[in-house]
């Protein structure tokens, strides 16, 4: 059977607002579904990485993968689940900032790097770092579509403009076959007023581009990474489980009849 290889990238230039939670356990909730997965991590902080119990610095990793001196393929690694697999990341990839600044198609790093490997994947799921730099502007470049976590708290709406902002201008100038995964709500609080304002808000503005699914404020959710375990091996029947189960399912629904299609020219 085909592989759909789509790359979905995970971006939001502020911080703590669920990127890498969301990278870790939406892909690991599609492994468990059984889907082929490749998650990147794509932030030098390379929290995705040791959210899935990958220990460095063995190996190589997403910085080698940009800066052209290894395959993807080569620093393809597995992890505690058969069906998900990782590029790691380290604190060295906060040099490719400064070290690609001069390089020709510098965008175009990644998505030439990785149009080999995507078609062993059904989804490839890339976490960023929390600002507009190069690595993400990489990312959006080598996206099929953007997933784009927003916090259930004061001031949730602030600085998605500049996101969009961002998303467009690469749209138009570097990858126009980027689309909209949809914006998800996390770290909901049933108890608090506000977070239903929140809610409210965001569906207003953003419409059918809101995921149906909203992931809660869940303990168990922030205790996984230090136990070096998507929240699916951790604790199977918390809420944060069933939540990120919810996303995988409705994301698997949403692309019925996505087909990958081969980029036409490389840069
Ligand atoms: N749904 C949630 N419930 C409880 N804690 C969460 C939830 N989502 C994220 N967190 C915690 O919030 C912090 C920031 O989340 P993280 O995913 O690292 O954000 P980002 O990658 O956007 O910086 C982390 O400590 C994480 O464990
Ligand atoms: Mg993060």
């Amino acid at each position: 059977m085909e592989s759909i290889g789509k790359i979905i990238v995970i971006a939001n230039q502020k911080g703590g607002v669920g990127k890498t939670t969301t990278a870790i356990n939406l892909a690991a909730s599609l492994a468990a579904a059984e889907k082929r997965i490749l998650l990147i991590d794509n932030d030098p902080q390379a929290n995705s990485t040791s959210g899935v119990g990958s220990v460095g610095p063995k190996g190589k990793t997403t910085y080698e993968v940009l800066i052209g001196e290894t395959s993807a393929d080569e620093a393809i690694q597995p992890t505690q689940m058969p069906f998900l697999f990782l590029i790691p990341s380290n604190i060295n990839l906060v040099g490719a900032e400064v070290e690609l600044i001069d390089r020709a198609g510098r965008e175009h790093l990644l998505s030439t790097a990785i149009q080999t490997v995507r078609k062993k994947f059904d989804f490839v799921i890339i976490d960023c770092p929390p600002s507009l730099g190069l690595l993400t502007l990489n990312a959006l470049t080598a996206a099929d579509s953007v997933l784009i976590p927003v916090q259930c708290e004061y001031f949730a709406l602030e600085g998605l403009g500049q996101l969009f902002n961002t998303i467009n201008r690469v749209k138009r100038e570097l990858n126009p076959k980027l689309d909209i995964e949809g914006v998800l709500l996390t770290m909901y609080d049933a108890r608090l007023k506000l977070s239903n304002q929140i809610v409210d808000e965001v569906k207003k503005y953003f419409g059918k581009k809101v995921f149906n699914t909203i992931i809660a404020r869940n303990i168990r959710l922030s205790e996984a990474p230090s136990f070096g375990k998507p929240i699916i091996l951790y604790d199977a029947i918390c809420a944060g489980t069933r939540h990120y189960m919810e996303l995988a399912r409705e994301i698997l629904q949403n692309n019925k009849f996505f087909a990958y299609e081969p980029l036409p020219h490389q840069p």
